[in-house]
């Protein structure tokens, strides 16, 4: 694998549109309109991002009111489409209400289930349990907790809030009952929405029992609305708990959608940064919803008869903005899979491709390299013919896994879309378009409208050597701030290079202007593409009565592009075994979630620490993967860097 890189690197192949996809573009047919006649000029053209966004707006979205202003920048806070009146809503649900054309075709696990929603049926779901939130007294600015898998249940609360000016804060239903207690406790929602359980690899998740544990200490929460979704025996709390069917069963299927300003907030999503608890990071209505609705309409070139999956989890920011509101708003079908890939065989999404004739695919590296390990002869059982795009996101993506996707699930007829984003930044920002040369590994080139660069140290842009990655323009879809947070918004973001937003990744920009994104800086882990903080797992393992101190590494890995060591240091007189080394993987797992449990855990006698006592995480991976770690000499404890092989 490492030789085939190498060669992939060297050969700077290059993959051209075809002339047919770029003719039939949507980018392209707008481009004709506006007399621009090449993908430079395009973005040359969308620098004055006050023309560009305006432009977009009128390419994707209805105003209830027309804003006074395009842009309002102020202390790092942007203000898009000021005082205009507007719920995403209205784009995303209300102006399809009549249709009978399908919104979601659903497959839950278990063979052959399988739903068809209509955009009309999908407006009377909504409207019947916004109605019945509102009669619970839900309302404007309130907070809304929801835990939910990949059920349609979940769209459709999230829409509900959101008709309401609610904010709804979704935590992936992967994370523990103390991940998502600490999440409601953070946000104080008064009101939450979860599911008796949900199917994965054949067996039942009880995600109730989960959130009855978070419950226990979640002072704020009212009422818990629950959705049946296996039918299993759950416990009730007759004082907290309603069934979703019994409170929406006499409600109206038309409720009005509350009209707000632009800028009001449509959601809170947590993530993870530097230290141990995640940031609530803020996205609005009018921004967010222009934002998403234009990359998506560009990148992925949808069209009427498209059917589009992005196989993401709607727990994450790429599920929010790519499986929820940005189809909705352009009105296309979109597959839902409630599953995992390998239920209840390795062919599962090619058959799902095959079923549903699917146009355009959208999944992360780590899925790509989880097939290629699979064989090709699972993806020769089915027809995938009807793809015609592709598209990866989550993590960088190495030149071989993308040869492979090019090669087997494209029949090298798809170009590949590496969108480059995060949580904070809402929709694509380093992206190909349908008329883009592609390299295999870049992200290409900013979408319109966005300007990036890569700095060194001192604020400089640098060419063909590793800096900072940075944004250096407002854009709609960006954060507006972090929940009850401001001084970390501003630390975070806004701190290192004066009116420069920083991304918090390495990456490297060729000769050409292509970017290529290397990872994430030494805070934060992607494991399978989930976003973890070294700090988060730290502050799990010291959780533990046992454990006095640790330290959590990334190391590469073939299929997950990063798995997690732990070295841990055991409180005194603690004698170390295996059953030890078990019991606090599955305390992370308890903690955070199954995704966070280290892959790896060594017990150490010291760590390397600086003078001030702060764990010296970069010395300690240098000398895990054999690499140089620099000058160790003013670390107060040097010794204990040689000490790490010596780890048991
Ligand atoms: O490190 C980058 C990586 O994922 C991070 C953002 O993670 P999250 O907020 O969980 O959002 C993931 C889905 C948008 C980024 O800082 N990342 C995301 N997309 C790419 C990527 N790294 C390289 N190439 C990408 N296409």
């Amino acid at each position: 694998m490492e030789k085939d890189l190498v060669v992939l690197l060297k050969e700077k192949r290059v993959f051209k549109p075809s002339k047919e996809l770029i003719e039939n573009s949507n980018v392209k047919k707008w481009m004709n309109k506006q007399g621009i006649k090449t993908y430079n000029e395009l973005l040359e053209k969308a620098k004055d991002i006050e023309w560009f966004w305006e432009e977009a707006a009128k390419e994707t979205i209805e105003w209830k009111k027309p804003f006074d202003k395009v842009l309002e920048w102020e202390n790092h806070y942007a203000n898009w489409f000021t005082k205009a009146q507007y719920n995403i809503v209205f784009d995303a649900l209300d102006k399809h209400k009549d249709k009978d054309k399908i919104a979601f075709i659903w497959e839950g696990e278990p063979e052959g289930e399988i739903e068809k929603i209509s955009y009309k049926k999908l407006y009377k779901e909504v409207n019947k349990l916004a109605n019945a939130m509102k009669t619970m007294g839900v309302k404007k600015g309130d907070r809304v907790g929801i835990y939910l898998p990949m059920i349609p249940a979940l769209p459709i609360s999230m829409l509900a809030c959101a008709k309401l000016g609610a904010i709804h804060s979704i935590v992936f239903s992967g994370f523990s009952a103390n991940a998502f207690r600490e999440r409601v406790n953070d946000e104080t929602a008064k009101w939450v929405v979860t599911c008796d359980g949900f199917y994965r690899r054949g067996k039942i998740i009880p995600l109730k029992k989960a959130a009855d544990e978070a419950l226990l200490e979640t002072p704020s929460v009212e009422k818990c609305i629950v959705f049946k979704r296996t039918g299993e025996q759950v416990e009730w709390n007759e004082k907290r708990d309603l069934w979703w069917h019994e409170i929406t069963e006499k409600e109206s299927d038309e409720c009005e959608t509350e009209i707000l300003d632009s800028n009001d907030t449509l959601f809170i999503l947590y993530t993870s940064g530097t230290t141990g608890k995640p940031k609530g990071i803020i996205h609005d209505h009018g921004g967010y919803a222009v934002g998403t609705a234009i990359t998506l309409k560009w990148v992925f070139d949808l069209k009427e008869n498209d059917v589009w999956w992005c196989a993401a989890d709607i727990g994450w920011i790429t599920g929010h903005s790519y499986i929820v509101y940005a189809p909705l708003i352009l009105g296309v079908t979109s597959v839902m899979y409630e599953g995992a890939p390998n239920f209840p065989e390795a062919d599962r999404w090619w058959e799902i491709i095959d079923r549903h004739k699917i146009s355009v695919l959208y999944t992360s590296p780590t899925a790509i390299r989880m097939f290629m390990h699979f064989g090709e002869e699972w993806i020769e059982k089915h027809d995938l013919s009807s793809l015609r795009l592709l598209g990866s996101v989550g993590e960088p993506i190495n030149p071989e896994a993308w040869m492979w996707y090019y090669k087997y699930i494209g029949k090298e007829n798809c170009q590949i879309m590496d969108t480059w984003w995060q949580t904070e930044t809402g929709n694509h920002c380093i992206t190909p378009l349908p008329i883009t040369d592609l390299k295999p590994g870049s992200a290409t080139k900013p979408f319109p409208g966005i300007q990036a660069d890569v700095f060194n140290r001192e604020g400089k842009p640098i060419v063909d050597a590793g800096g900072e990655l940075v944004l250096l323009k407002p854009w709609p879809g960006m954060l507006k701030g972090i929940y009850k947070n401001p001084d970390k918004y501003q630390k975070t973001y806004w701190e290192m290079y004066p009116e420069v937003y920083l991304a918090g990744d390495v990456a490297r920009v060729d000769s050409d202007g292509y970017f290529w994104v290397q990872g994430r800086d030494s805070d934060v882990l992607k494991v399978s593409g989930h976003r973890i903080g070294n700090s988060e797992i730290e502050s799990a393992l010291v959780s533990h009565p046992l454990v006095a101190e640790a330290a959590a590494i990334g190391k590469p890995h073939e299929i997950k592009g990063e798995s997690i060591t732990a070295f841990v240091i055991l409180k005194k007189g603690t004698e170390i075994s295996e059953e030890l080394r078990k019991e606090l993987r599955e305390h992370v797992g308890k903690e955070i979630g199954k995704l966070a449990r280290p892959d790896e855990i060594l017990f150490v006698e010291a760590l390397p620490k600086t003078r001030s006592g702060k764990i010296m995480r970069r010395v300690i991976k240098a000398k895990v993967l054999g690499k140089d770690t620099g000058n160790i000499s003013t670390l107060s404890n040097p010794e204990a860097v040689e000490e790490l092989l010596k780890a048991k």
